[in-house]
Order: structure tokens, then sequence, then C-alpha cells
């Protein structure tokens, strides 16, 4: 068992273990101190992380087979149905919370209603699309021209329905949000912005407004390696070689900003003090990095993920049953919003365990 192995092999334990007290409470978590699970901040179970804990069951059941994960998934997997009835906080983030819920189930075990379910949430995912150009991210009223760096995540939802119903709807919008993003996003040195706001009548740009990252004109870790990981799919899933390039424009820069211990700031743009690091972003990165050395025929990108997980695994693995997750130093925004900061919180542990999947061959790859 080579070192990746024995640490993805741990993990499952972990979760193995832990679990079972979210079924015991009945909760979808989202985050873990103090021994317990908790729930998102906002927004309930539908808030745009809610995929992420079956999610890491699906990938934990690829990897081991173990029923219990199965079971533990398809419970969360009828919270998160619950939220298409009340449908009101469902934003593009449909693609992150179903990609890796039914469409997990359907992708692992056949399950046609889970199938149908996939294809509900990319319908609603069309039905946000503005046809100036773009993909509307948020629901409030004063983001109705808002379009985020997220949403290259989400189009492998549209790709997937493009593939499942032989409809090019699904994936003509997918490309067309893509194309704007490459036009609109990707800065010349490879940085991303994080939200860019369109005139909802025309399409045509009005401005940048500061997201998740320190502030104008900065680079949120997490938002570039949405980009990585996020065009390295468009790529995948339409063989265009433009997408390919802006991939790989969007790794270069985020490699020359890993840490020289490995671990990941939460803006590559951030001042030195305080420290503030975000290992998701580096989990994240990893994993289109992983990808991105196979479509791109670059292995150096596979050691350039070695060395984020490298990083991670050293510093900031909690196997210990004091914390229900496992990855620390977990940041959801530069400043506080209430949703954690460096600490450990699930999508996290999703991604770092799927990069482990990956380079153990395990991976069942839930983003297409
Ligand atoms: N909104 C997605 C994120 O926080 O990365």
């Amino acid at each position: 068992m080579n070192s990746y192995e024995t640490v993805l092999r741990k993990a499952a334990e972990k979760f193995r273990r832990t679990a079972e007290m979210a079924g015991q409470e009945g909760i979808l978590p989202y985050k873990s101190a103090d021994g317990k699970w908790i729930t998102s901040p906002y927004d309930g179970n539908s808030w745009w992380t809610g995929g992420f804990w079956p999610g890491l069951m699906w990938q934990l059941f690829a990897l081991t087979g173990d029923a219990f994960f199965e079971q533990e998934a398809r419970r969360a997997e009828e919270m998160l149905c619950g939220e298409f009835r009340s449908f009101r906080y469902l934003n593009h983030d449909v693609g992150f919370m179903y990609l890796l819920s039914t469409g997990a189930d359907y992708k692992l075990t056949g399950n046609e209603q889970a199938r149908q379910d996939t294809l509900h949430a990319a319908s609603l995912l069309m039905g946000r699309f503005n046809p100036v150009g773009y993909i509307r991210a948020w629901n409030h009223p004063d983001h109705v021209g808002y379009a985020i760096i997220d949403c290259m995540m989400n189009l492998s939802l549209l790709f997937w329905a493009t593939r499942q119903t032989g409809d090019p709807r699904f994936a003509n919008v997918a490309r067309i949000h893509a194309d704007m993003t490459r036009r609109e996003f990707v800065r010349p040195d490879g940085s991303v912005s994080h939200i860019i706001e369109l005139d909802p009548t025309s399409g045509a740009r009005i401005g940048e407004h500061p997201g998740q990252g320190y502030g104008p004109g900065s680079s949120w870790s997490r938002g570039q390696a949405w980009g990585l990981y996020g065009f390295t799919l468009a790529a995948i899933n339409t063989e265009d070689t433009k997408y390919l390039e802006t991939a790989c424009r969007i790794a270069d820069y985020f490699i020359a900003n890993i840490r020289p211990d490995g671990l990941t700031d939460c803006d590559f743009r951030q001042p030195a003090e305080p420290e503030r690091v975000d290992n998701m972003a580096g989990a994240i990165a990893a994993c289109g990095l992983l990808e991105l050395a196979k479509a791109a025929g670059k292995p150096e990108y596979e050691q350039a993920a070695c060395r984020l997980l490298d990083g991670i695994i050293r510093q900031c693995c909690d196997f210990s049953d004091r914390l229900c997750g496992l990855l620390t130093k977990c940041t959801a925004s530069y400043h506080d919003d209430g949703a954690g900061q460096e600490t450990n919180i699930t999508y996290g542990d999703y991604f770092f365990v799927e990069a482990l999947a990956k380079l153990n061959h395990t991976d069942p790859m839930l983003w297409r």
C-alpha cells in the first residue's frame, strides 16, 4: 500500500465511525468542531455545500463497498431532494449539490429515480440561463447580473444532461457560459476574478465585485481552484483545446503560488499578516491538477498536486476523534462571513478524499 492509499483508508475508517453520529442526529454535516457535526449556517439544506457529505459517502462506498456509506449517502440524498419542493434557496450550485448526491447514486448503483432527480437539477440550472450569455449565480434581487467563477464546476451537470438525454441544449448553454467566463474572468497572468456583473438586458460587462477573497482585484485561491478544475472539466467534456489552454494558464498561476510548506493561502494577494490558510483550495486544486495532468499530458501537474496533498497530510490532517471531520485550516472567506475560518469544513474533506482516490485509481469521477 503506498502512502496515499494508507491515508485514504485511514480516512475511510475515521468516517465510518463519525458518520454514524450524523445519521443519529438526522443532520447534513457542514463542518465539525469539538467532537460534533455542525449544520450549514445559511439556507438550511439548500446551501450550496449540501452535496459534499453524500459525495464523500459515495467516494468511500466506491472505495470500500461498505453498505453503511451507501445508506448514509441515501439519507442525505433524500434531504436534498426535499429541497426541490421548497426551491426558494436553490441557485446555480445545484451542480455541486446534485452531481455528488443523486448523480453519484445513479452512477454507482444505477438507481433510476436518482437519474430523474439529477435531470431535474439540470433543468433548474438551465432555468437560470440568461440568453444574453451567462448563468445567473445567486437569487438576491440585486444580483440579477452576477456570474461567479465557481459556476465552472456546475457546468458539468449540463454536459452530463446532454449525454444522458441526447439534447444538445444543456451542453450549448454550458459552452456559452464557459466562453463568457474565459473572456470576462480570466486575467492575462492566469489569475481569475470571483464575481463579474453583467448587464442582464444586454450582457455587457458592468464590472468586477470583491467576493470571498481579500479585496478588489485580489486572487481568492479557492476561486483559482474552481477555475482550474472547472476549465479542466470543460476541456474533458468538450475536447475543446481552448478550455484546456485556459485550465493550464490558471494551473501555472496556482502552482507559482503554492507555499513552500505546501499549504494554500486563502488569497494569493493577501497581506503577510495575519496568516490565513484555506486547505480546501489546495485540495480542489489537487483534484484539478490530477485530471489536467492526464488531459494535457503534463506529469508536472501531478507532481504539483502531490506537493499540495503532502503539505496537507503532514500538517493539517486530524485523525483523532476530537474532530469528526479530517482536514483542518479550511477557510470559507478571507473576511469572516460566519461560514468558518481555519476550521474543518466538509467540502475540504470531500475534495481531499477525491484527490487521494484519484491517486489510488478508485475515484468514480462524480463530475461526469
Ligand atoms: N461559493 C463557493 C465557495 O465558497 O467556494
